[in-house]
């Protein structure tokens, strides 16, 4: 089964809306004229209303970075899927390695936003991935199993979700995982995916691969069979390396 390649920046807490607007000026430009694969930009929460508008119409899809489940409440300093969909956003990056680290999110709560992001016709980029102990201590496989488990517990739809399959030792640090490790990890992913969903499902589901891509190694990851897209943080912030990425000739 073919899958559509999907290139997605994680902006993280980089951009303010102006910066967003000058960029998007250039990036557009450069990948107008792409139209085999997905590509989306994920800012931060303040420069979307402004991105949705400015990318109306165009090749460029715009996603959140976070979300609560519940729909409104005292929950200070959240924000709700009825408030994305209500400006234009259908996707959301889940459970990312940063969310887990620094603000302490376990996989229940994943799984409450996996859940909450589908009931609202949201697609969650869920990612999962191993800390370089973890993968030292030889718990790689355990450890991606559990987090889908426990992620995608009570999904009915698991072909709604995209996976990213990111180690955290490979974020910002320049470490690419080599292509081995990262085919390995899709395989297993893609196989527990069969396991909860069908093999049906899983041939259909996308898993991204996040860590240190750039230009210079996104033709060769994007070459590996269970590889179907790429989450891009730091190569993503200057719109001519992104657009390197994007453009990643394919085979
Ligand atoms: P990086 O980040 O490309 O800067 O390693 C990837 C991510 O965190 O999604």
């Amino acid at each position: 089964m073919s899958r559509r390649p999907l290139l997605a920046a994680n902006w993280k807490m980089f951009k303010t809306v102006s910066e967003s607007k000058d960029y998007i000026d250039i990036f557009c430009e450069l990948i107008k004229d792409v139209t085999d694969r997905d590509i989306l930009i994920a800012p931060s929460f303040v420069c979307l209303p402004e991105m949705v508008s400015m990318l109306q119409g165009t090749n460029v899809q715009v996603g959140a970075q976070n979300m609560y489940f519940e729909e409104k409440g005292a929950f200070t300093g959240e924000v709700s899927g009825p408030m994305l969909l209500d400006i234009g956003v259908k996707t959301v990056i889940l459970g990312h390695s940063e969310r887990r680290h620094i603000f302490k999110e376990d996989d229940e709560l994943i799984n409450k936003k996996i859940v909450a992001a589908l009931g609202y016709g949201i697609t969650p980029i869920f990612c999962i991935g191993e800390t370089l102990q973890e993968r030292e201590n030889g718990q790689t496989g355990d450890v991606l199993k559990r987090q889908l488990h426990v992620g995608l517990q009570g999904v009915a739809a698991v072909e709604n979700v995209i996976v990213a399959y990111e180690p955290v030792w490979a974020i910002g640090t320049g470490k690419t995982a080599t292509l081995e490790q990262i085919e390995d990890a899709h395989v297993l992913v893609r196989k527990e995916i069969a396991q909860l969903a069908g093999e049906d499902i899983a041939q259909s589901v996308r898993i991204l691969y996040g860590g240190s891509v750039k230009p210079a190694n996104v033709k060769d990851i994007m070459t590996l069979e269970d590889v179907d897209g790429a989450l891009v943080g730091g190569a993503s912030l200057e719109p001519e390396s992104f657009s390197k990425i994007v453009r990643f000739e394919q085979n």
